[in-house]
């Protein structure tokens, strides 16, 4: 059995009061409510110690959206794993797509990141995807594939237990143009394939895929009813409490 996770992905909006305020306002839409997935709410550092207060007590978990791979030094501008432990931090994005094109990440250091995460005790959401040229080009699982396996390359299958992965298509984000429930359908049964050729059968049958790439509440439900899409990482819907807490509401139980 695996869980059904819904993540919001605020990227580089909000700052603290806005961030707080969106807390409040979204613990007032789940009021009574005990939503069948796991929710968790990744705002930008500056706002984390804030988020994680007003967090206290909710069941919603916190993460990060960057981490660097070493533990201390001369990094200027980086976070390290044990300062994100630090401000009570549980989950950490590695490898968004948007880190790898404008921050110039490349498969070998979200390898680095991710087993440091992993190591620190934080869980991991590991982003995958394809551009739309790739996807034209009709490379997407090739991409997909060395993506998976220079992430996981090294791991354990117990820390497998503390990794999500998030099939993130580039040309779905932030464009409104989703994936149709099919195609991510496909993405994440052949991710899913390639993990189970990597840690075997069971492991990959536990894990949690999310699909991100302008989930919405209009097609929340209908791209989380397809068997392998086991949660959401939203962007854009994300950033409004009424939107996002659709969403989470929508989400199907445990699969
Ligand atoms: P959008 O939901 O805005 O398309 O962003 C998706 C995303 O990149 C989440 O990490």
């Amino acid at each position: 059995m695996r869980k059904t996770i819904v993540a919001a992905n605020w990227k580089m909006n909000k700052d603290v009061d806005e961030a707080s305020e969106f807390v409040y306002a979204f613990q007032e839409e789940m009021k009574d409510l005990d939503p069948n997935a796991e929710v968790v709410i990744c705002p930008p550092f500056i706002a984390l110690d804030a988020v994680a207060e007003l967090l206290q007590e909710s069941g919603f978990k916190l993460g990060a959206q960057n981490i660097h791979y070493e533990n201390d030094g001369a990094f200027t501008g980086e976070i390290s794993a044990r300062m994100l432990k630090s401000l009570g931090v549980h989950y950490v994005i590695v490898g968004h797509s948007e880190r790898r094109q404008f921050f110039g990440e490349t498969d070998e250091i979200v390898a680095k990141k991710v087993k440091k995460a992993l190591s620190s005790d934080l869980k991991v959401i590991l982003c995958v995807g394809e551009s739309l040229s790739e996807r034209d080009g009709g490379v997407t699982e090739k991409v997909l594939e060395r993506q998976v396996k220079a992430a996981l390359d090294g791991l354990t299958a117990q820390q497998l237990t503390s990794l999500v992965i998030a099939y993130e298509p580039i040309w779905a984000i932030g464009t409104g143009r989703n994936a149709t429930p099919q195609q991510a359908q496909d993405a994440h049964a052949f991710i899913r394939s390639t993990v189970a050729g990597m840690f075997g059968k069971e492991v990959a049958t536990s894990l949690t895929i999310q699909y991100g790439g302008s989930v919405k509440p209009e097609n929340a439900a209908e791209l989380l009813s397809r068997p392998d899409v086991d949660g959401a990482l939203v962007g854009g819907a994300s950033l409004k409490a009424d939107s996002f807490a659709k969403i989470v509401k929508s989400s199907p139980a445990s699969k």
